[in-house]
């Protein structure tokens, strides 16, 4: 299949050793698109004048020149090494020896049963993604429901993430990124918190509230923004259960807009896009809910890439509930500086590999942090923001 990713354009196949390769599309020999190749025996063949590649980019067969000349050994096709971990396929794309650690975190190493993703393209920038899935302040606005009766997806009324006021934001800083909280004063004294991370340079862990979170249990979820290019990008969504399994009606993320349901299994275009407005309903907007859109993820795509394709950050104005949007920014431009000096980036450490996320009403004088995977070893925190 076709693969984008940073800009580049590869063909991923699974070879009949069951080994993955994932190759640059365009053939070395005349540059024919080795998506139309046959998946041979432990190689991927190129229709047009016979070439052969194995899952490591060499090739090893032509069928348009003589054997004897020996010409296949001296041809090589770039290939990139990957990894299935968590029922995704990862690969690594930067130099050889910068290789980090596999991204074992706690959702990747799940039981299956337990574990949900779902991928989806959105059609921006994948920062203009990041930041709205580390963006709190957002989330009890755009995705409410406007009575407690609607059935449609979304924060009702009642739940204390839309009850509270206007969030405060306290942000740690780590070696992986940061974690950070949205705190809402309640009528009372009660503060309700949800607290995420940022784990650089493209993963978001929040608490869950989808599927299982129903049935009055919860886990944890998140989105991953991959750069498919500068105006695409590929959302891989997770969910991680902590208690029971997921059910087939679980997978079908009616509430986020993610599922099968919503999203064209073979392109991964969502139904409701920029070319229907999302099907946007103004009868639904007024009596039911904010947007008038179905589905969470839905809503988030649709004010993400009105947005533009690359938002011009120069006509923002910022606040304080942008805390987290300014500080992942901050962190983004260190680690590019740092990878241009030729050193090491955050977020290559295992240390994010345990982290949980946390939702709750607590006392307003009880610090959030105690909330966060009390059982597991604490990061490191560099800096309170
Ligand atoms: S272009 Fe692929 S073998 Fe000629
Ligand atoms: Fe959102």
């Amino acid at each position: 299949m076709r693969v984008k990713l940073l800009g580049e354009e590869l063909v991923a196949f699974r070879d009949s050793r069951g080994r993955l390769g994932l190759l640059e599309e365009r053939c070395p020999h005349r540059q024919a698109s080795l998506f139309l190749g046959r998946n041979e025996d432990c190689g991927l063949r190129c229709v047009y004048h016979g070439w052969k590649f194995d899952v490591d980019g060499a090739c090893v067969d032509m069928m348009n020149e003589p054997e004897e000349l020996g010409f296949a050994h001296k041809i090589r096709t770039a290939a990139y090494p990957t990894a299935e971990v968590g029922g995704v396929i990862w690969a690594y794309l930067g130099p050889a020896e910068a290789r980090p650690p596999l991204p074992q975190f706690a959702w990747t190493q799940a039981p299956a049963t337990h574990r949900h993703v779902s991928k989806v393209i959105q059609e921006s920038n994948w920062l203009q993604g990041l930041e709205g899935g580390i963006d709190t302040s957002h989330v009890p606005i755009l995705h409410r429901t406007l009575t407690t009766a609607s059935a449609r997806p979304g924060f009702n009324p009642a739940d204390p993430f839309v009850r509270g006021k206007a969030p405060t934001l306290e942000l740690d800083l780590t070696d992986y990124g940061y974690r950070y909280a949205g705190l809402r004063p309640l009528e009372g004294g009660d503060v309700h918190v949800r607290a995420y991370h940022f784990i650089l340079p493209f993963h978001q862990i929040r608490p869950a509230r989808t599927g299982s979170g129903h049935r009055g249990f919860s886990g944890a979820a998140g989105h991953i923004w991959v750069p498919m290019d500068d105006e695409t990008t590929m959302v891989y969504n997770w969910e991680h259960s902590v208690t029971d399994a997921f059910t087939d009606e679980d997978r079908l993320e009616r509430r986020l807009g993610n599922g099968p349901l919503d999203v064209d299994q073979t392109t991964f275009r969502s139904r409701r896009n920029r070319g229907n407005n999302y099907l946007m309903d103004r009868r639904v907007q007024k009596t039911e809910t904010f947007t008038g859109i179905d589905g969470v993820n839905a809503q988030d795509r649709a004010v993400q890439e009105s947005m533009g394709p690359v938002v011009d950050r120069t006509r923002e104005h910022l606040g304080p509930a942008d805390k987290a949007v300014i500080q992942a920014r901050r962190l983004l431009l260190q680690a590019t500086r740092t990878v241009e000096a030729g050193g090491t980036p955050a977020g290559i450490e295992p240390t994010y590999y345990t982290l949980q996320p946390a939702e709750a009403v607590i006392p307003g004088d009880t610090d959030w942090r105690a909330l966060l995977a009390p059982d597991a070893p604490q990061p490191e925190v560099l800096q309170r923001v």
